[in-house]
């Protein structure tokens, strides 16, 4: 089922179902050592099939529902199979905000996986029409829930053994995190913990370039703050602002794919708050991993 979130439009199976799951996989061309997503509708179900310690509970009492992901150690392994924790002994596991999942999520009772509703590589879908073109044919139900409010998908954290660990950024920023688990661990080799992030990403079909302070002719050109209109320029933001700038990315790269410029420039991100999230997905798109 086509389902949308407040990150981006997932393609939501149930969890505990492995033929259900593999279809998943399928309809994504989606590497199996890639896990998924469970989504439940509280936290008292996520505390149920998830092992959480006090630092869990925190992150889900001060950000559920709402974009953050948390993967902890599997207590109920049949609630979310096997194929879905791609055999880990741990789970990923979120409350979603929109409230169109969370009454999905309500009437099923169990959890949903879903992963971004896109194919495997291609930008995470932030409208329902974007999330229909890309796996709309492979569903059994779509659900129109509007254009995503965040537009980013879920920050991820690790809370294992040792300090929490941010295994991807999101809209839940690592200050915020800090404020209630304190310090993170180092970011050295984040990205290499989480399995799904080491491949080129995120990717329009131009290529991208990112940090550029003007376009080369024929590129489409994403701007962010005041610039002046331009045939091919799509404003992240004239005002600046990152949440913003976070709603429109995906949809703008899209958009200016459809172009079919040389590549796609992209102006440089200030790399504080959810410029963090915004350029860790510039350039996984761009080619650079990690
Ligand atoms: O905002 C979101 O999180 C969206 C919406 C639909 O909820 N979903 C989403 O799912 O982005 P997906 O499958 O595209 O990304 C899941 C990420 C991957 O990077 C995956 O490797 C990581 O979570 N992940 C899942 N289970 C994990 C685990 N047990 N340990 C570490 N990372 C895990
Ligand atoms: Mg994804």
């Amino acid at each position: 089922m086509l389902l949308p979130t407040e990150t981006v439009y997932g393609l939501g199976a149930d969890a505990a179902d492995p033929a259900a799951v593999a279809a998943i996989f399928e309809a994504k061309g989606r590497p199996r050592f890639n896990p998924l997503i469970a989504h439940v509708h509280d936290a008292e179900t996520a505390a149920r099939i998830a092992a959480f310690d006090d630092r869990a509970l925190a992150l889900a009492a001060a950000f559920w529902p709402g974009p953050l992901t948390i993967v902890a150690p599997i207590r109920d392994p049949a609630a979310v199979c096997d194929l879905a924790r791609a055999g880990l002994d741990t789970v990923a596991i979120r409350v979603p905000g929109h409230p169109l999942s969370r009454a999905v999520l309500a009437a099923f009772g169990g959890p949903v996986v879903a992963p971004s509703a896109n194919r495997s590589g291609r930008p995470s879908p932030t409208t329902f029409a974007d999330a229909f073109a890309e796996t709309g044919d492979k569903a059994a139900a779509a659900l129109d829930g509007g254009p995503c409010q965040v537009g980013l998908e879920s920050t991820v954290v690790a809370v294992l053994d040792g300090p929490v660990r941010l295994l991807r950024p999101g809209a839940v920023t690592r200050a915020q995190l800090e404020a209630v688990v304190g310090p993170l661990a180092p970011a050295d080799d984040d990205a290499r913990r989480s399995p799904g992030r080491l491949a080129l990403h995120y990717a329009p079909d131009a290529p991208v370039r990112i940090d550029a302070p003007e376009p080369r002719p024929g590129e489409a050109f994403l701007a962010f703050g005041p610039w002046p209109a331009g045939e091919a320029v799509l404003n992240l933001s004239p005002a600046g602002d990152l949440a913003e700038a976070a709603a429109n990315l995906f949809a703008f790269l899209r958009a200016a794919d459809r172009l079919n410029p040389t590549a796609i420039a992209v102006a440089p991100i200030p790399d504080e708050g959810l410029g963090e999230a915004i350029n860790d997905r510039l350039r996984r798109a761009a080619g650079f991993v990690g």
